[in-house]
């Protein structure tokens, strides 16, 4: 399995920290934001790690993040030229991918739970990772019927349930074909939760509930929030 890190977007939520550097570099307390999910991906077992990010900030990240040697991996790096979304920036990494099924994570979420048994053993379809949240309207929201998804809608602004699906994305490597025929959506970004919401459809996207700690690290709040869980875990 291939790892890869999207760092794309414009981080507008974000701004002015992030017209100094990409989201994914700013700091979580006493590190740089992209190192949590990058742990993940390490603890997986996954060693050959593509990161895409925006051409404004490819330079830095480059410098802080190397080859990989320090980390124990090998880095690829895949410029996705402008925002036009999180399926898009995924797509960049085919050839990277060359055939092999793929952990995609954004590079601004940070899970505190154990992902690493459900990635090793995956085989084929999706895998999503469900959390129950009290702000549903700011996420991708599922519907489950036992473990499968069975419904995915993107910032519904009546949400069914309150499980948002987190931003790491267990796919085979099927989702290139997919992602090639995708059309924009309405904000004309090609949307992950299209992606899934594929695999939903076919009775193919297995969830799993979150129990620790989850954050989305892409707003003020959260960003704050996050840093306070880091130094809360560090500290006790
Ligand atoms: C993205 C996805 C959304 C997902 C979220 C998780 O939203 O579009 O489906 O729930 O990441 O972090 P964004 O944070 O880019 O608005």
């Amino acid at each position: 399995m291939k790892g890869i890190l999207i760092c794309g977007g414009s981080g507008s939520r974000l701004k002015p920290l992030t017209d100094i550097t990409n989201k994914s570099l700013l700091p979580v307390y006493n590190k740089p934001l992209i190192l949590y999910p990058l742990q993940t991906l390490l603890d997986a077992g996954i060693t050959d790690i593509a990161i895409v990010t925006g051409n404004e900030h490819m330079d830095q990240m480059a410098a802080f993040l190397g080859s990989g040697s320090r980390f124990g991996c090998t880095f690829h790096y895949c410029v996705q030229d402008k925002p036009k979304g999180i399926a898009q920036a995924l797509g960049l990494t085919e050839s990277f991918a060359s055939g092999d099924s793929i952990c995609a994570i954004l590079g601004d979420n940070i899970f505190f739970d154990d992902l690493s048994s459900v990635i090793k053993s995956f085989k084929s379809g999706a895998h999503l990772f469900l959390k129950e949240v009290h702000d549903p309207e700011r996420f991708g929201v599922a519907t489950v019927k036992g473990n499968r998804v069975d419904s995915i809608e993107e910032k519904p602004v009546q949400p069914k349930t309150n499980l948002a699906v987190t931003g790491c994305y267990v796919y085979d490597n099927g989702c290139y074909a997919f992602i090639k025929n995708m059309k924009p959506s309405p904000r004309g970004e090609l949307e992950i939760t299209d992606v899934s919401r594929w695999y939903a459809e076919k009775g193919q996207a297995v969830g799993m509930m979150l129990k620790e700690e989850w954050i989305d690290a892409g707003t003020f709040e959260s960003l704050f929030k996050a840093a306070e869980m880091v130094r809360k875990r560090l500290t006790k």
